[in-house]
This record gives structure tokens, C-alpha cells and sequence, in this order.
């Protein structure tokens, strides 16, 4: 520390220990990198491009949107916004830090003269404090921060009774959801669109039937693997009723991104009137008999509709992997989970292009069949609604 009052810089050389410190490290990063001088050419372009930078912060705030964690509608996904948060400006804070005495080393002209020893004690004091001890401190703060976050959203039994129990099954690449009924069998089963009572606590029972999916919902909570042969259960509310987008999160092969959620927070009477609807025993439509058969031949060994006649039924056809169950596929928002949205002539038009739309789904491809009769079939099939 021989460097006297005068040289270019110095007012800042005597500031503080600290910053001769960093120094030395950055001497070392220079030396490797051989970018000291046109670095240097460059700190005013740098500073002017963070000036520039800062307001970009601000379109953060126009972070909304039915997949976005930054606009929480349940007191899981709210915990999990602060938590972000923290994190956000803490990291920040520590790359503002940096990026300021990076900057300032660019700017002192002559290298202190230190001993070895000095300068390895110097490196040495970074090493601990920006090494070890930062984060430690931040893993820490986390960890507290976190961790009721983290409580609040396991199944932990509830004064006022039980929580709605809804499962959720991940399949290559679309959501069976099972709605259990009064013996504990599900007795209400869809598909892609998943409706739960808003303002309570519900919990997913999640698995998987064959790889490894992730289950969430980035508005209320999450998210959750959902391993093949075990099931783990994730407690989320949504504050009110509302429509959100759900996704898989967990890579699954082709079609992972082709693995979309509707999930629809309902008053709970609605809720109850929605299964009630569904739970009643109903009539298939009459007068299509061309479409009937057709599906029985060519669908209905991997497909179930409830009340379906079991005589009509080609065994032949069956796979090992069951395809979606198609009872209320009527009523249903989208196709091929979230592929095309639902409208008339949508189920023809995807029993006809599946395999282009989402290659390597399941579901064999239908060239042996006529366009006419997957019209039919798909005609049909968009009656079928509780
Ligand atoms: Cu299922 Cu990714």
C-alpha cells in the first residue's frame, strides 16, 4: 500500500481496504484473460448500457399471464412469489456489487506493490468471504424463507376436516384427472381439463403411468414430480374462481411441451354440480349407429365412453396403452391436450392429422379409414357431454 495521493484514481484507492482486495483478485482474472485494455476502452459503452438496461427491470411488472409464477392466485403460489422475490433482488444486489468493483478495477493506473504473502492473504480473505461464508449466509436466509413456504404445501392434516382429494395421472403426453367418489373409486374420470372448488385447500394425488411428469400450476403452486410407481400428494387453493394454464414440467419425451392443463377453480356448489352432472347415468345419443360402430371397431378398445355397448366393442384393436377416456369429451376445452382448441369439425379434423399435429403421440395413425367416417366418428363423439 505505497501508492501516494495524486496518481490517477486515488481517492478511491484510500477508500477502503475492501477495494484494494479486489484488486488483487481482478488482477488475477485480467492477467488470464488479457482483456484489460480494450476493457477498459469499453467501461463507459458498459455503463451506459446498464443506464440503458435498468428500465427493462420495469417490464417486469407486466409479468401476467395465465402461466406466470408473478401473478399468484393461491396463498402457495403467493408464498412462492416473496420467495422469488428475495431471491430476485438478493442476487441482484450481490451482481450490482460485483459488476461496480469489476468496473473499478478498470479504472486505477499503476499495480500496488505487495509481497507474495500479502497478496495471497488478500486472495485468501475472497476466497472465505465470497467463497464460503456469502453463500452460506444465502443458503441459509433461503432456507428460512423457504422452508413454511415449502410446509404449506404438504398435505398436513386440516382442523376443519378433509381437503378435496382430486388424482391426477401423467401419461405420454395428457392428464387423466379421477375424481374419487363416495367408496373411494373414482367415479368420475376426464381428461386435460381439470376442475377443482376454489377457496379451499385441495389435495393432488399425483402419478404417473409410465415416465417421469411434472404436475403445475404455476398461478396457484408447485410444482411436483410424478414418478412412475409412487404417488405423492401437492396441497394448492385457488383464492377464487378463476381459469389458469398448467403445464408438465419435467421433461418426458417428444411431446413434453404438447402436455397443457386446463384447470378451472370453481364455487364449490358449482364444483359439486359439475361432478353431479357427470355422475348421472345417462343415455347415449340415438341414431348413430354408423358412428357407434365405427368407434367400436376402430376406438373403443383403448378409449372408454361410459355407457358405450360392450357388443360393439372390436377387441382386436386393443393396445397396451389406454388412451384418454372420452366421456365428456364434448365438453372439453381443447384437443390432444392443448393442441387444437374444441370446436365443430375439431375432433374429425385431429382423428385425421393427430400424427402431424403431435408426432409420436399414441394413437395410431387413421390412413386406413375413411375421411367420411372419421367425420362421423368425430361428429359424434363432440355429443358426447354430460
Ligand atoms: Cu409430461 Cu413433460
Amino acid at each position: 500500500m505505497k501508492r501516494v495521493a495524486g496518481d490517477g484514481g486515488t481517492a478511491l484507492d484510500r477508500a477502503s481496504g475492501l477495494f484494494s482486495h479486489v484488486r488483487v483478485l481482478c488482477d488475477g482474472f485480467i492477467a488470464l484473460s488479457g482483456i484489460q485494455r480494450s476493457a477498459r476502452q469499453r467501461v463507459n459503452r458498459s455503463w451506459r448500457l446498464a443506464l440503458f438496461g435498468l428500465p427493462l427491470l420495469g417490464l417486469l411488472s407486466g409479468c401476467a399471464g395465465e402461466m406466470s409464477i408473478l401473478d399468484p392466485a393461491g396463498p402457495s403460489a403467493s408464498a412462492q412469489f416473496w420467495v422469488w422475490w428475495a431471491m430476485f433482488g438478493f442476487s441482484m444486489v450481490v451482481a450490482l456489487v460485483l459488476f461496480a468493483l469489476w468496473l473499478y478495477t478498470f479504472r486505477r493506473r499503476e499495480q500496488p506493490k505487495r509481497t507474495p504473502r500479502e497478496e495471497q492473504r488478500i486472495m485468501l480473505r475472497w476466497v472465505i468471504g465470497g467463497g464460503i461464508l456469502l453463500p452460506l449466509a444465502s443458503i441459509v436466509a433461503l432456507l428460512v424463507l423457504a422452508a413454511p413456504t415449502g410446509r404449506s404445501m404438504i398435505p398436513l392434516p386440516l382442523p376443519e376436516g378433509e381437503a378435496e382429494l382430486i388424482e391426477v395421472v401423467g401419461h405420454q403426453w395428457w392428464w387423466e384427472i379421477r375424481y374419487p367418489g363416495e367408496n373411494g373409486e373414482p367415479d368420475v374420470v376426464t381428461a386435460n381439463r381439470l376442475v377443482m372448488p376454489a377457496g379451499e385447500p385441495v389435495d393432488f394425488r399425483l402419478v404417473s403411468a409410465d415416465v417421469i411428469h411434472a404436475f403445475w400450476i404455476p398461478r396457484l403452486g408447485g410444482k411436483r414430480d410424478m414418478v412412475p410407481g409412487r404417488h405423492s400428494v401437492l396441497r394448492l387453493e385457488a383464492d377464487v374462481p378463476g381459469v389458469f394454464g398448467a403445464q408438465c414440467a419435467e421433461y418426458c419425451g417428444a411431446q413434453h411441451t404438447n402436455m397443457l392443463l386446463h384447470v378451472e377453480a370453481m364455487e364449490r356448489e358449482d364444483y359439486e354440480a359439475w361432478l353431479a352432472e357427470r355422475r348421472a347415468p345417462r343415455e347415449l345419443q340415438q341414431g348413430a349407429d354408423e358412428a357407434q360402430e365405427a368407434f367400436g371397431e376402430h376406438c373403443a378398445a383403448c378409449h372408454t365412453v361410459e355407457g358405450f355397448p360392450q357388443e360393439l366393442i372390436n377387441d382386436d384393436m386393443a393396445h397396451d396403452i389406454p388412451g384418454p377416456d372420452l366421456t365428456d369429451i364434448g365438453s372439453r376445452p381443447t384437443l390432444g391436450a392443448g393442441v387444437l382448441p374444441m370446436e365443430e369439425g375439431a375432433i374429425a379434423y385431429w382423428l385425421e392429422h393427430h400424427q402431424t399435429l403431435k408426432p409420436g403421440n399414441r394413437m395410431p395413425p387413421h390412413n386406413h379409414i375413411d375421411t367420411e367416417t372419421l367425420q362421423d366418428i368425430g361428429a359424434w363423439l363432440e355429443t358426447m357431454e354430460p
